[in-house]
């Protein structure tokens, strides 16, 4: 099997300004802008990306973005191609978060297309699966990531898988403060990985990495790191605070020498 390298993202949602990411990408350059062992990925809002991404110059922080369109050009208003993304150096896009799936009606279709579309420009799609409340409680969970995964991820080919990353976020543990018990997470991410495994082959999956989020924090990372499918975490509001986010990635490093 493969070594993984776990990669912290910190998915900053409709959060900061230019000005305010500039403060928090200046702090966290000089906590963590050279650490190596973890990949650390920065998501800011549309508006901030091209001012994050000449900060992030010359460290080993990496841009992303919180979504992007299928089509790469065209009568599409308020939207923004994979190409735009690229041309401002983003390598990582979030694609189908449960937000853009509940609040704004993106379908597993949708998030189809820009999963394709993203790896034709050569970026790299954080996959977000997960169930909710009401589906976890309808013993309906395996179901439900099985669906997001096999319908977000058709036609890409298996050469391709390991620019894939997956996010495991249950949507009853995001902004919520519950977090699934590092039982109830690395569970779902077997899941997820014996998925990869029939729709990519076992050594092509064990490249890819499964991220969780909902409400990963500084105080349960280290347990949740500890599960052997665990690769990382998709960070909401614990990106956004220079201190919080730099134990996540320490702990993130740290879970590697274990
Ligand atoms: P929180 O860490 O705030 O729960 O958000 C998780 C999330 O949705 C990341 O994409």
């Amino acid at each position: 099997m493969s070594k993984r390298i776990p990669l912290i993202a910190g998915n900053w949602k409709m959060n900061k300004t230019a000005t305010e990411a500039t403060e928090l990408v200046q702090a966290l350059s000089a906590t963590i802008g050279k650490e190596s062992n973890v990949h650390v990925v920065l998501c800011p809002p549309f508006t901030a990306l091209e001012r994050v991404s000449g900060l992030l110059e010359g460290t080993h922080l990496v841009l992303g973005a919180q979504n992007a369109h299928d089509k790469v050009s065209g009568a599409f208003t308020g939207e923004v191609s994979v190409v735009m993304l690229r041309d401002l150096h983003v390598t990582y896009v979030i694609l189908g978060h449960s937000e853009r799936r509940a609040i704004f009606g993106e379908t597993d279709a949708f998030v189809n297309r820009k999963v394709l579309s993203a790896l034709e420009a050569s970026l790299r799609p954080i996959l977000c699966v997960g169930e909710t409340l009401a589906e976890r409680e309808a013993g309906k969970a395996f179901e439900v990531v099985k669906t997001q995964l096999e319908a977000g991820l058709a036609g890409v080919n298996q050469a391709k898988s390991d620019q894939v990353v997956i996010a495991y976020e249950p949507v009853w543990a995001i902004g919520t403060g519950k977090t699934a018990t590092p039982a109830m997470a690395q569970e779902v991410h077997a899941f997820i990985r014996a998925t990869l495994n029939t729709l990519f082959g076992i050594e092509a999956a064990s490249r890819m990495r499964i991220l969780y989020g909902g409400s990963m924090k500084p105080d349960n990372a280290d347990a949740l790191l500890a599960e052997k499918d665990i690769d990382g975490g998709l960070i909401g509001g614990a990106a956004l605070e220079a201190k919080s986010f730099t134990e996540l990635v320490r702990s993130a490093a740290r879970s590697v020498s274990r």
